[in-house]
């Protein structure tokens, strides 16, 4: 069985994200969607809220699953027996850094392969950060990520808690 791991923040996942998972469930037997507990952020969801909208977003996928993981990706995918790491890169810009993780991840888990997938130009744009910063300043976020997390992000932002957080 083909195990490939897709890892990320996903704060929150947008359709650039969904469009790699499908794309990904295509090719392998399982994806799974890997949240990482990143505590040096300052994410405006917390890690249950991200799982549970990815669970909600993924559910018609069948082999996709959503899990969150701490430490080091290439430990995470050693315990789940993956034989790949999913990326998404949107431009050239993303390539040096992903090159960088790509590098260290195999040389600390020569099992894993990591698999580069083009986003599609649509959503090439596209960032958490992005979708967060139109949502906090009230813009419309349509189109960008599913309903269901504009709609999170309506009430992230209508509260007066969400919105004194900085979620990077
Ligand atoms: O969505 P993001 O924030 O760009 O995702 C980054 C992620 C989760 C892929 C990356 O930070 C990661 O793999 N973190 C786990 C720690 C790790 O293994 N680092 C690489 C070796 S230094």
């Amino acid at each position: 069985m083909n195990i490939a791991i897709y890892p990320g923040s996903f704060d929150p996942v947008t359709y650039g994200h969904l469009d790699i998972i499908l794309r990904g469930s295509k090719v392998f037997d399982q994806v799974i969607v890997a949240v990482l507990h990143n505590s040096s952020k300052n994410p405006l969801f917390t890690v249950e809220e991200r799982t549970q909208l990815l669970s909600v977003v993924t559910k018609e996928i069948e082999n996709v699953s959503i899990e969150s993981f701490q430490g080091l990706l290439a430990e995470y995918a050693r315990v789940k027996k993956a034989k790949a790491i999913i990326k998404g890169l949107r431009a050239i810009s993303d390539f040096e850094y992903e090159m960088q993780m790509a590098s260290i991840n195999r040389k600390l888990n020569n099992e894993v392969e990591t698999f580069f997938m083009m986003t599609n130009h649509k959503f090439s744009y596209l960032s958490s950060s992005i979708v967060k910063d139109v949502a906090r300043h009230g813009g419309s976020v349509e189109g960008l990520v599913p309903d269901i997390i504009e709609q999170e992000l309506r009430a992230k932002f209508a509260d007066p808690r969400g919105s004194t957080q900085q979620g990077g």
